[in-house]
């Protein structure tokens, strides 16, 4: 039999890459590129093919990821348990979509990953990878007891790459695990796992620098938008990649960006998480700014209230869900009006509305303005009052409030 393995080139995926093969399947390695840090892509694939795979590829997912899965998710401002960005979720999917389009290729019927069997990135490969492909045949090694019993701890995965020739970098041994991507970067476990421990002064954080080493003046950026979607930084025009990696410096080098939470994984633990994402949380900010402008209330009120709703799918890993095509057909339509810039000030971890501009604005100074004179008759509010409190003028009669 053969499979495809979701391969990255670290310690896991090469012992599972040997593994496999000692289980009997001819394994072709696929190492999608989502961002995450890569010296070396000949050492990788050269690496998968002293291993043993059967074939070996790169496929860089990067702009597909900030352009349909990044940006959609954007669009409706979803943050999972209010905060969380979603940075590892959102590019689960799309790994397992690859992946699929391999097994395809090649003809194999089954798909490996390295995710444990106790947190969420099990629960987004095999979702996506299921709903993209019903027959899959899903291989999760760290849930079989037998890999489990044979490799319990890092000491042991070292001693077989060296008894197998697999080369393991003498990586220095974090006090924590991490995951990486274009979007952000993730800090869990180890020292993190103690929810009272100040996780600044343990993480070495990768985009961000912290608040107090920002520099000391305002930094303005511009960032300009078509229904809904980044377009332009300080009136560049960028493809989505490329504005994410514009805004990640600028964001970064302001400190912006960073959080620090506890959150309920989808298996029910709960799980304390340290973040940074500098570009997302600026674009967020950006687009909820220029939303404010140009988008209806109720629009906007119906939107929020399935805003969790569409982060809790993103974070279990229902992408590929008919009730997900239809949000993402509604965020569409919603977000035709949201045109125009936003001029955002950075300062320390902060940011500033500047300035924001939109051909489709339904802000009417007139309407609004504190002098007298405007389009708003005041007399009118007189008639609204009174039908708005009819039911409290009623209530109040039958049975008064203590007061
Ligand atoms: N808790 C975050 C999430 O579930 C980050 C997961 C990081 N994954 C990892 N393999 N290190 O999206
Ligand atoms: C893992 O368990 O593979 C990483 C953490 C997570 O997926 O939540």
């Amino acid at each position: 039999p053969s499979c495809v393995l979701a391969y990255s080139g670290g310690l896991d995926t090469s012992v599972i890459l040997g593994w496999l093969q000692d289980e009997g399947y001819d394994v072709h390695c696929v190492y999608v590129d989502v961002g995450q840090p890569c010296e070396d892509r000949e050492a990788i694939l050269k690496k998968a093919h002293d291993c043993g795979a059967k074939s070996a590829r790169i496929v860089d997912a990067q702009e597909e990821m900030c352009r349909d899965f990044a940006f959609p998710v954007l669009q409706w401002q979803a943050k999972y348990e209010n905060i969380y960005l979603l940075g590892t979720s959102i590019a689960r999917p799309l790994i397992s979509k690859v992946c699929l389009q391999v097994c395809r290729e090649v003809g194999a019927d089954a798909y490996a990953h390295g995710a444990t069997g106790k947190g969420n990135d099990q629960c987004r490969f095999q979702l996506a990878a299921e709903a993209l492909n019903p027959d899959i045949k899903i291989i999760a090694p760290w849930r079989i007891e037998k890999f489990r019993k044979a490799f319990p701890g890092r000491t042991e995965l070292i001693a077989y790459c060296e008894q197998k020739g697999i080369p393991v970098k003498a990586s220095a041994a974090k006090p924590y695990s991490s995951d990486e991507n274009c979007l952000h970067i993730s800090y869990e476990a180890g020292k993190l796992e103690d929810p009272n421990v100040c996780g600044v002064d343990i993480v070495d954080f990768g985009m961000t620098v912290s608040p107090q080493a920002a520099p000391d003046a305002v930094e303005s950026v511009s960032i300009q938008f078509e229904k809904g979607i980044p377009v332009g930084v300080n009136g560049k025009k960028l493809s989505p990649l490329q504005i994410v990696l514009e805004l990640n410096k600028i964001a970064g080098r302001n400190g912006v960006g960073r959080i620090d939470i506890v959150e309920n994984r989808f298996v029910g633990m709960k799980s304390r998480g340290v973040y940074e994402a500098p570009a997302m949380t600026v674009l967020y900010h950006a687009h909820q700014t220029l939303e404010q402008l140009t988008l209806d209330r109720d629009l906007v009120n119906l939107r929020d209230r399935l805003s969790p709703e569409v982060a809790q799918m993103v974070y279990y890993g229902f992408w590929y869900v008919s009730k997900m095509d239809a949000l993402l057909a509604f965020i569409k339509e919603a977000q035709q009006p949201v045109t125009g810039e936003v001029v955002l000030g950075l300062y320390k971890g902060n940011i500033i509305n500047q300035g924001r501009t939109s051909p489709n604005s339904l802000y009417d100074e007139a309407i609004a303005s504190m002098e007298g004179g405007g389009s708003y008759n005041q007399t009118d509010a007189e008639g609204f009052l009174r039908i708005m409190g009819l039911p409290s003028r009623v209530q109040a009669r039958a049975r008064a409030r203590k007061y």
